[in-house]
């Protein structure tokens, strides 16, 4: 099988310090993988790397075998960008803008109210403003604006954090419902192994900015890394 996202030796760095390095990794089609690691192991640059959000500094990230995202020039930068959907870890909402404005943001075409039953979302939530509605229903907006223009890929930088484990699971349910729905390619970053056995086929787990495990996620009940299972175990 062809890896989407094919990552080699990959280093980046801030000043002096390396957050990743040497990290490889592949990332297949309408699969779910799984990011884990503590926190500042450089999950989020990761991602910010392979959506061409970030530089690096060495190695190379491969888009479906075609080009490396290192090698693009500014329309093409812009180009991959668009192909990936971020839903960020605060939802990142434009505080001023309604709810149908902030979902249909970046929309050119004719508006897809469908999106609102694909989140789990009423009608009646499009003229709200993001303060006026909850923090899980915010989630649910920028899931929609996230898969709104039917990216390639989709991003999910801590999709549970900060929400009451009701919600979390709602969240979680939700997510998996539409990755199998939609067949979704999806990179997930989380602290919350739920999320991991809830809807993800496979798990990458960094330390010491490089891929300390890797596998599918039913193999991780018999797994022998220490750190893996102490992170598991929630002992980190
Ligand atoms: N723009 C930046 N400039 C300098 N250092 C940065 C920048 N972005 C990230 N870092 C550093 O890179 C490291 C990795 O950050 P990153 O945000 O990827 O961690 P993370 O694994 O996502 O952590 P968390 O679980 O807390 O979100 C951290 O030490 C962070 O301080
Ligand atoms: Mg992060």
């Amino acid at each position: 099988m062809n890896a989407k996202i094919k990552i080699r030796n990959l280093q980046k760095k801030f000043g002096s310090k390396t957050v990743l390095d040497n990290l490889s990794l592949e990332i297949f089609e309408n699969e779910s993988l799984a990011i884990i690691g503590e926190s500042g192991s450089g999950k989020s640059v990761l991602t910010k790397c392979i959506n061409g959000l970030t530089e690096y500094n060495e190695g190379k990230i491969i888009y479906e075998n075609s080009y490396d995202v290192k090698n693009l020039k500014t329309e093409e930068k812009r180009l991959h960008i668009s192909k990936f959907g971020v839903l960020f870890q605060n939802s990142a909402l434009f505080d001023s803008l309604n709810v149908e404005k902030n979902i249909f943001f970046s929309c050119s075409e004719k508006k897809d109210f469908s999106i609102l039953r694909d989140v789990g979302l009423d009608k009646s939530i499009l003229s709200k403003m993001p303060a006026e509605i909850s923090v899980g229903v915010q989630k649910r907006v920028g899931l929609a604006r996230a898969i709104m223009s039917k990216p390639k890929i989709l991003i999910f930088d801590e999709p549970t954090t900060g929400l009451d484990p009701v919600i979390a699971d709602q969240i979680n349910k939700l997510i998996r419902g539409l990755v199998i729905k939609k067949k979704l390619t999806t990179i997930t970053i989380t602290h919350d192994m739920k999320s991991v056995y809830e809807y993800a086929d496979k798990v990458a787990f960094i330390k010491n900015g490089k891929i300390e495990w890797y596998g599918q996620v039913k193999q991780l009940k018999n797994c022998k890394n220490i750190y893996m299972k102490n992170f598991i175990s929630g002992k980190i």
